[in-house]
């Protein structure tokens, strides 16, 4: 129940005129599928992240489960991923047959641990997902070079992760395969969508074949299937508001940094809470969304409703992908698997965060999280 105070949401896009003018278009033009203002955004996106070839999806788990195809997995196989990430990172995998082995995160960036993975390679392991948790970079040229020399396929769920660095360069630029995702909540939203960011030419037709259905890339006859494929198309009035968002992605990307730095000040004198990792030389994350880590012995539940009662959204973000229910029916994975990300994962809480987030909220955020936590 709130106490009359204005709702802060947890997320929420930044839209205006320009996205509504360029939806505008496209509705005008008739070409709502398939024309040219995909291809367009395709282009500048390819550009912005440092990517010779980008292919629009429906949704970022579309995207991973086109780069799972592609890499050939299925029954019998084994791709390894992190237990701290959105369940698309092991089912992108999964709906070809293949089996996930979670191995767990680093303490500090709450990513896939380069020795953890090294670890439970077996014979049967094909590939890995690496997933840059909270937009902050995973350890690419660590677990590249782990994967080369075992022979593995690596895929970048890089879904949280647009504007990132790693070792000065985007994320996307590094020359393995990945993808973002552009959800509502994320720091380039189009309702729905995603894309598939590749360094291979022959990746990237097969990409938009599978994504039409197994139509020949290059176009031809309708009802020509060259293989079995999906319908996992964007649209153009989702590449429109795409466009809009990436025109103005740098302020987006400001903005939030701005919000987060915010937080980190007004929320470092309180007890019982960790904030988020800072930037490092390598890393440079994207401020996806703010999630802090609770003191053990802190009742996060109590905690998030004090603040929902205040008209704060907050979210227990997130919980271990390998004690979902379906997880645990079909692999028999319990607690203790993966410590670290478990541990992690009991105790972390999404602050109200997006562009728009103004001081004086995020102070009423930090005073009601400072209450809640000392009560
Ligand atoms: C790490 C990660 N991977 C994959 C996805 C899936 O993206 P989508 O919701 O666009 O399918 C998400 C979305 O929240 C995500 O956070």
């Amino acid at each position: 129940m709130s106490t009359g105070t204005r709702e802060i949401p947890l997320a929420r896009p930044l839209l205006d005129e320009r996205e509504e003018e360029l939806v505008l278009e496209v509705l005008r033009s008739g070409r709502l599928s398939l024309g040219p203002t995909i291809e367009r955004f395709e282009e500048l996106i390819a550009e912005r992240i440092g990517a010779p070839f980008a292919a629009a999806v429906s949704s970022g788990t579309a995207g991973l489960h086109l780069l799972a195809r592609i890499a050939g997995l299925g029954p019998g196989d084994e791709a390894i991923t992190s237990p701290l990430s959105f369940v698309s990172s092991a089912n992108c995998f999964m709906f070809e047959g293949a089996a996930p082995v979670f191995v767990d995160v680093d303490r500090r960036t709450l990513n896939i641990d380069p020795d953890a993975l090294e670890a439970a390679i077996t014979e049967r392991t094909k590939a890995v997902i690496a997933v840059d948790m909270f937009g902050f970079p995973c350890e690419l040229d660590e677990i590249r070079a782990i994967c080369e020399r075992r022979g593995l396929v690596l895929i970048e769920d890089a879904a949280e992760a647009l504007g990132a660095e790693y070792k000065g360069r985007p994320v996307g630029s590094h020359g393995v395969s990945g993808v973002f995702g552009f959800y509502p909540n994320k720091q380039l939203a189009t309702g729905e969508g995603g894309i598939v960011f590749t360094h291979s030419e022959e990746e990237w037709h097969l990409l938009k074949s599978l994504r039409n259905q197994g139509r020949d890339y290059r176009g031809g006859s309708w009802f020509h299937h060259v293989r079995l494929g999906f319908n996992y198309r964007w649209t153009d009035v989702q590449a429109a508001i795409g466009i809009g968002q990436l025109e103005k992605l740098d302020e987006i990307l400001e903005l939030r940094s701005a919000a987060a730095a915010r937080y980190d000040e007004l929320l470092a004198g309180i007890d019982g809470v960790e904030t988020p990792l800072a930037d490092d030389g390598e890393h440079t994350r994207s401020w996806f969304v703010y999630v802090v880590l609770l003191e053990h012995g802190v009742d996060r539940a109590r905690v998030a409703a004090e603040l929902g009662d205040q008209g704060i959204e907050c979210g227990e973000y997130l919980p271990c992908i390998h004690l979902q229910p379906y997880m645990r029916e079909r692999f028999g994975f319990a607690e203790g698997l993966c410590p670290v990300a478990e541990d992690a994962s009991r105790r972390t809480l999404a602050l109200p965060f997006f562009p728009q987030l103004e001081r004086d909220d995020q102070e009423r955020v930090a005073s009601a999280l400072a209450s809640a936590i000392s009560s």
